[in-house]
């Protein structure tokens, strides 16, 4: 049987990407253009900005890509792009140099849903992880807890009422005046203390294993406004280890419910999220203890990225599945 390359785009948020992926599995390229030193000065991601930028790197960071893959437009099989979710404008750059690739090579266009693209990542690291397993995606954006019954078919079995996981570290850091992103400036703060501090004593694990984080994220705000007023210091590092345990052990606990509810004992981590130290260490310790599997991407995996696209893609493309006409749109909200 001969090999099947696939090019990934991926375009939905700040980081422009594009990789070659060699039968779902084999990483050939994977350039990713990030913009977060242009947005950071913003606090966070302008939506405009990123659009107008992913126009300027798209067409070099897909040549970057080719070249150092060592092929050419010809030997590519297919071309899988996110579609959603994401910011609109920024899809759209994505969406359309990847339609207009698809037709000058008259080769399949393949859509691709962000989240599902994250949980891929997992295929790449992992040559011989096959579903079904239960997959955490924990990003700025989501968080899911996923049934991955096969490698096209998706069940969410839940998610957040409120913000995201990365949303809540990204306001709490706000707050305590660090550098946009703030997971991973919490992240590194985090380990320089120990967690004294409980925001939220009466954050459980909910009914229909739901997240809500938006409680959490008002304590710890409510704690930090109120030193401010008394002009009482703070004690950043200790906040932060506080807040990461208090948010990753609720975010793992209900995890590890789900697993136990739904008898799933292989379990995978996505998103950007899945970069925090502690999330990493509490999920791992715990899945020893209970004796579940656990795949967990290495950090560049974790980021936004198009080999995973490329990835997720594939096995749409093994199955004839997710074939996308030049009037693919972008949907946002998917
Ligand atoms: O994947 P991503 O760009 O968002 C979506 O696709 O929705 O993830 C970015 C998020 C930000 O909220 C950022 O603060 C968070 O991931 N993040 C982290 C860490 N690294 C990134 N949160 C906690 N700890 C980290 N080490
Ligand atoms: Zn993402």
């Amino acid at each position: 049987m001969s090999d099947t390359y696939i090019l990934g785009i991926e375009s939905s948020c700040d980081e422009t990407a594009a990789a070659v992926v060699k039968n779902g599995r084999t990483i050939l390229s994977n350039i990713i253009s990030s913009q977060i030193d242009i947005h950071r000065r913003f606090g966070g991601v302008v939506p405009e900005i990123a659009g107008r930028n992913h126009l300027l790197a798209i067409m070099p960071v897909i040549d970057e890509a080719l070249t150092s893959a060592g092929v050419s437009l010809r030997d590519i099989d297919a071309v899988a792009v996110t579609y959603g979710a994401g910011l609109i404008g920024c899809l759209l750059v994505g969406v359309s140099a990847a339609k207009a690739l698809a037709y000058a090579i008259n080769k399949p266009l393949i859509k691709v849903n962000h989240i599902q693209g994250h949980i891929a990542a997992n295929f790449l690291q992992y040559e011989d992880l096959q579903p079904p397993f239960l997959a955490l995606v924990a990003s700025g954006g989501h968080t899911n807890i996923i049934h991955v019954k096969d490698y096209t078919v998706y069940e969410n079995i839940s998610g957040t009422m409120d913000d995201a996981i990365g949303e809540a570290f990204d306001k709490v850091a706000r707050i305590l005046g660090l550098p946009y992103p703030g997971g991973p400036e919490i992240d590194k703060r985090a380990k320089l203390a120990s967690p004294t501090i409980r925001f939220c004593p009466n954050l459980k694990i909910r009914d229909d294993l739901s997240y809500s984080f938006s409680g959490l994220k008002t304590a710890v705000v409510n704690y930090v406004h109120n030193l401010k007023q008394k002009n009482l210091p703070l004690n950043v590092e200790e906040i932060c280890a506080s807040f990461s345990d208090e948010a990753v052990g609720y975010l793992v606990e209900t995890f590890i419910s789900t697993a136990k509810r739904t008898g799933i004992n292989k379990l995978v981590l996505a998103g950007r999220v899945a970069a925090n130290s502690c999330l990493r260490s509490k999920l791992s310790d715990i899945c020893e203890k209970e004796l579940f599997s656990l795949f967990i991407p290495r950090p560049i995996l974790c980021t936004d990225n198009a080999a995973m696209i490329a990835a997720r893609g594939y096995f749409s493309f093994e199955k004839g599945e997710d074939l996308a006409g030049l009037d693919l749109n972008a949907v946002s909200n998917l």
